[in-house]
C-alpha cells in the first residue's frame, strides 16, 4: 500500500428520524443558517416542513432552485448571501449537486473574487464556513468528502475541486429520505457509488488487500440492494445499505493507498458538460465500454478477481472468458436497473466526441489513469457507447 492520508472527522447521524438533532448540530456552529436545496423535492416530501418546525429558534436563509450538475451562477448566489446575511453554518439538503453546491458557497463566503476560481484552482481556497448536510440521494458520497464538482454552462465546463475543510462537520443519513426517489435517481445513484469503487479498484498496484475487499463488499451491495430498491422503493434495509454504500465508496476508505487517476469520471464530466447528462447515467454507459477497452493481458487478473469475488462466477482456465463474463454481467445489471444503455437513447451523436475527448484527457489526467488513455482511445471509448 502507498502512504496515505485518512482524515475522516463529519460526524454521522444514521438512521430514521436522526434529524431531530439537527438543531443541536447546528448549534455548536451559531444561529444563521443558509438552507440550500434543489428544484422542491425536499418540500414534496415533507423534508422541508420538518426542518422549519425543527429550526424555529434559528435564523434562516434560503437559496433554492440548485440544478443537477450545480452551476456557478447559483454559487454565486449563495455567496452573496453568506456575505450580506452573516451566514455561520451552510445546510444543504439534497443530493450531491446541493451539497457541491454548498461546499464552494462555504469556501466562497471567505473569498473575495469570484467563486469560480476556486473551482479552477484548489489552493485559492482558505477559510469555509462549517457545512452539514441532510442527504436525501445515495450516490456521490458528498456526505462525507472534500469534493465539490460545478458547472460551467458558459464555457462548457465541468470541473471538480477539493479541500480538506470542504469536509462536512456531521450530515444526518435517513434512509427513509431515499423513499421518494425516482427510479432513475436510484439507479444512476447506485452506478455512480460503484463507479467510485471501480475507479479505485482497477489500478496496477496489486498490494491493496483491504481496501479491495471493502471495494468488493460495497459493490455487492450495490448489485443486491440497488434490484431490491428499485422494486420496493420503502425497503428500509435497502436503502439504507445503499445510503452506507454512497458515503462509504468515497470518503477516503477505499482509495486509501492505491491512488492513480480516474478514468471514466472525467469522461463523464465531458458528457455532463456538454450535454447535462445525469452523471450516474453516463458512468453506467461508460463503464462496460470501458472494461472492455482495457481489458488485456495486462490487467486481466484484475478483472478475474472482480469475476470471483463480486459476481462469484466459478473460476475458469479462460481468464478472457471469465473477465468478459464479468463485464457483461456489469452491463445487464445497468440495464436491467433501467437505465439507457448509449449516448444515441440520450440524443448525443458524434459532433462533439472530439473536443470531449480532448478535454477529458486534460482535465482528468487520463494518461495517468490505470491504463493510460490519450484523445484517441476516449474518442473510441464514445464510439463503442453508440
Ligand atoms: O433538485 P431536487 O428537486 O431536490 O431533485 C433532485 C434532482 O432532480 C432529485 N432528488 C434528490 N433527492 C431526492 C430527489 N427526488 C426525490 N426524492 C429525493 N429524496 O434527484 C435529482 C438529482 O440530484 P443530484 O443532487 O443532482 O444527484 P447526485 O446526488 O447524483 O449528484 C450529482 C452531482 O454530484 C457530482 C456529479 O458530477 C453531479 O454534478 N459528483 C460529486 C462528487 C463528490 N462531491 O464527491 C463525486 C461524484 O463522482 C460526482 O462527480
Ligand atoms: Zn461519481
Amino acid at each position: 500500500m502507498n502512504n496515505f492520508r485518512f482524515h475522516a472527522y463529519t460526524d454521522i447521524f444514521f438512521g430514521k428520524g436522526q434529524i431531530q438533532n439537527l438543531p443541536e448540530i447546528l448549534n455548536r456552529f451559531g444561529k444563521r443558517v443558509l438552507l440550500v436545496y434543489g428544484g422542491g423535492s425536499i418540500k414534496r416530501n415533507g423534508i422541508y416542513d420538518q426542518i422549519q418546525e425543527l429550526l424555529k429558534g434559528f435564523e434562516i436563509t434560503e437559496l433554492s432552485g440548485v440544478e443537477p450538475n450545480p452551476r456557478i451562477t447559483t454559487v454565486r448566489k449563495g455567496v452573496e448571501l453568506c456575505k450580506e446575511k452573516k451566514i455561520d453554518v451552510v445546510l444543504p439538503v439534497g443530493g450531491g449537486s446541493t451539497i457541491d453546491c454548498s461546499k464552494v458557497i462555504a469556501g466562497g463566503a471567505y473569498y473575495d473574487g469570484d467563486p469560480w476560481d476556486l473551482v479552477l484552482d484548489s489552493k485559492k481556497i482558505g477559510k469555509v464556513l462549517p457545512i452539514v448536510t441532510i442527504l436525501t440521494l445515495a450516490a456521490t458520497g458528498s456526505e462525507m468528502n472534500k469534493n465539490a464538482v460545478i458547472s460551467n454552462v458558459e464555457l462548457n465546463e465541468k470541473l471538480g475541486t477539493s479541500s480538506l475543510d470542504f469536509i462536512p462537520q456531521a450530515s444526518i443519513l435517513d434512509p427513509e429520505y431515499l423513499y421518494t426517489l425516482p427510479a432513475i435517481q436510484t439507479a444512476a445513484g447506485t452506478a455512480d457509488i460503484m463507479s467510485h469503487v471501480f475507479e479505485n479498484y482497477f489500478k496496477t498496484m496489486t498490494s491493496a488487500f483491504i481496501p479491495d475487499r471493502f471495494a468488493e463488499g460495497i459493490l455487492e451491495a450495490c448489485i443486491k440492494y440497488g434490484k431490491i430498491a428499485l422494486e420496493k422503493p420503502d425497503d428500509y434495509e435497502a436503502r439504507a445499505n445503499l445510503m452506507w454504500a454512497s458515503t462509504m465508496a468515497l470518503n477516503g476508505l477505499v482509495g486509501a493507498g492505491n491512488g492513480a487517476a480516474w478514468s471514466c469520471h472525467p469522461i463523464e464530466h465531458e458528457l455532463s458538460a456538454f450535454y447535462d447528462v445525469t452523471h450516474g447515467v453516463g458512468l453506467a454507459i461508460l463503464t462496460p465500454r470501458w472494461m472492455r477497452y482495457i481489458l488485456s493481458e495486462n490487467t486481466v487478473d484484475r478483472f478475474v478477481m472482480y469475476a470471483e469475488n463480486v459476481w462469484h462466477l466459478p473460476a475458469s482456465e479462460d481468464k478472457f472468458a471469465l473477465a468478459n463474463q464479468a463485464i457483461d454481467l456489469t452491463e445487464n445489471f445497468f440495464k436491467e436497473c433501467g437505465i439507457p444503455m448509449t449516448l444515441t437513447e440520450l440524443g448525443i451523436d458524434d459532433s462533439k466526441f472530439d473536443i470531449m475527448a480532448e478535454k477529458a484527457v486534460k482535465n482528468g489526467g487520463l494518461h495517468r489513469a490505470y491504463v493510460s488513455l490519450d484523445k484517441e482511445d476516449v474518442i473510441k471509448i464514445f464510439k463503442m457507447c453508440q
